[in-house]
């Protein structure tokens, strides 16, 4: 029997005639009577099959899509996904909605009474302003218009070799044919995306994982399989037998400080994951966002500084310790893999900054750099402890777990079994707390108990007051006083 002409929809029901048939779809394939890579009815049949109208079946797949059940193929149709990708999967509480809506995506509004553990951003405050202003005029006076015109696809050649030497101070020996200059790390998330990912391809990512690379693995059409990471890095088994059963394109990893977990691997899983890498020939991205934030001395050795082999390319942003306006960031590319990369960062913007690119040039040159990040540090350091005294002092009691990181800005808190990170960010937002909740950490959207708090958006004298407030909520959330009201306030993104 067509496993379609079970599903019953409910015209008196007050619930939605498109989340009917969503939900039916879902049992059908939670059940096993529609299986992975299977085509779902063309939307006309099973509007006529079920008696309903052509748009319920539209926003039922749309919501399909969204959640990670099906995925679409342009001009073929709607097919179910891997079964791994909902694999864990939990439907949204009920009454409430996954929290992208809000947050679409990392946007979310910041009123200015509100104390913001969301945001891993530098305040602007710690801009080196004036060290930039001093350069600027210095190239303005030098290059006059050279610097405004349209620069080399790969970068503005005295940069890649600043940089050459930048990156041998961390462990990595490279040249200046290897580097590619972008417009930010998020870019070159893209652009190895778009030179490396068509549409169907898997990519492994761990969970949880950066929201920007799930935005545009999923634009890219790929399909992403999870692999947990633990307090020292991914879980290797699991990695090994999911590269063995989807045979994975690319691996997207954030070996030290891990967004937004904190976590860092250990020296062992770097070098394990470097060898099945080469075993199943994957290539690696390693996006390094943030390892110079360590401060108890842990060791960030990057996996490009172990990779003998060449089995990966190294995303190095500097938004968090410098200035994430100014979207500069750069890859080191095996030479094999550098032509699609430039044909698809040519594609993106033709070339980054010419004035930003000179003007980080002589930051490098000039040494500006090893000053402000021992600037920058201090400064983390600083909220970093306040932050580690506060979770041990009000939040860790009660009974929400946190495995205090090495270094970086993240914290991630798991709240007791039966708990919601959502229902703790709406109760937080009320509150004038932002967090942001792990469901957004995840391409699937799962629910989940543990939340990222970041110490970049702060400051000190605000952190103990955040926290002790936020100790208060969970406090009555864990005993049950407060059931999240019926109309909460959501802002407006
Ligand atoms: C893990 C990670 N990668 C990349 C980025 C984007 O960096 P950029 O500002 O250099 O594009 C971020 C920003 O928060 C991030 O957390």
């Amino acid at each position: 029997m067509d496993p379609f002409q079970k599903i019953r929809i409910d015209k008196e029901s007050n619930e939605h005639m498109y989340m009917q048939v969503y939900k039916s779809i879902v049992d059908l394939i939670k059940q096993g009577m529609i299986k992975s890579n299977e085509k779902l009815p063309p939307i006309r049949n099973l509007a006529d099959l079920l008696g309903v109208n052509n748009i319920t079946i539209v926003k039922a797949y749309d919501i399909l899509e969204k959640r990670g059940y099906v995925y679409k193929k342009v001009g073929s149709g709607t097919f179910v996904n891997l079964i791994d990708c909902y694999e864990g999967f939990h439907e949204p509480i009920e009454g409430m909605d996954s929290g992208f809506d809000q947050m679409d995506r990392g946007q979310i509004q910041i009123h200015t009474d509100m104390i913001s553990f969301s945001s891993a951003t530098p305040t602007p405050d710690l801009f080196p302003v004036e060290d930039f202003k001093t350069l600027l005029i210095e190239i303005l006076d030098r290059d006059g218009g050279s610097a405004f015109g349209y620069q080399e696809s790969q970068g503005y050649y005295p940069l890649r070799e600043s940089l050459v030497s930048y990156l041998k101070q961390y462990g990595i020996n490279t040249s200046s044919s290897h580097i590619q200059i972008i417009t930010g790390a998020q870019q070159g998330i893209d652009v190895i995306s778009k030179a490396f990912v068509e549409h169907g391809d898997v990519v492994i990512v761990e969970y949880p994982t950066y929201t920007g690379a799930i935005a545009t693995l999923k634009s890219r059409g790929a399909k992403i399989i999870e692999v947990p990471i633990l307090s020292d890095g991914i879980d290797i088994g699991k990695l090994e037998e999911k590269i063995r059963a989807y045979k994975p394109k690319l691996i997207y990893t954030m070996p030290n400080f891990q967004n937004p977990t904190g976590y860092s691997y250990s020296n062992q899983k770097k070098d394990q994951l470097l060898r099945l890498a080469h075993k199943y020939n994957v290539l690696i991205v390693e996006d390094d966002y943030l390892s110079e934030l360590d401060f108890n001395g842990y060791p960030t050795t990057t996996l490009k500084s172990m990779d003998t082999q060449d089995v990966s390319i190294y995303i190095k942003s500097f938004s968090k310790v410098f200035m994430p306006g100014l979207r500069l960031g750069f890859l080191v590319i095996p030479s094999k893999l550098h032509p699609q990369v430039l044909a698809a960062k040519h594609a993106s913007d033709i070339s980054t900054s010419g004035l930003n690119q000179r003007a980080f040039d002589l930051y490098l040159r000039k040494g500006i750099w090893k000053r402000h990040i021992h600037f920058m540090k201090k400064v983390y350091e600083e909220r970093f402890e306040i932050m580690t005294r506060c979770l041990n002092k009000y939040i860790i009691p009660l009974g929400v777990h946190c495995s205090i990181p090495q270094g970086g800005l993240n914290f991630w808190l798991c709240l007791p079994p039966g708990c919601s990170s959502l229902e703790l960010y709406k109760k937080c937002e009320e509150n004038n707390l932002l967090i942001l909740p792990g469901s957004i950490f995840s391409p699937y959207e799962k629910e989940s108990p543990c939340f990222r708090l970041s110490i970049a958006g702060v400051y000190p004298n605000e952190i103990e007051t955040g926290i002790k407030k936020m100790s208060e909520i969970i406090s009555r959330m864990i005993s049950g006083e407060d059931v999240l009201s019926k109309h909460p306030y959501f802002p407006i993104l």
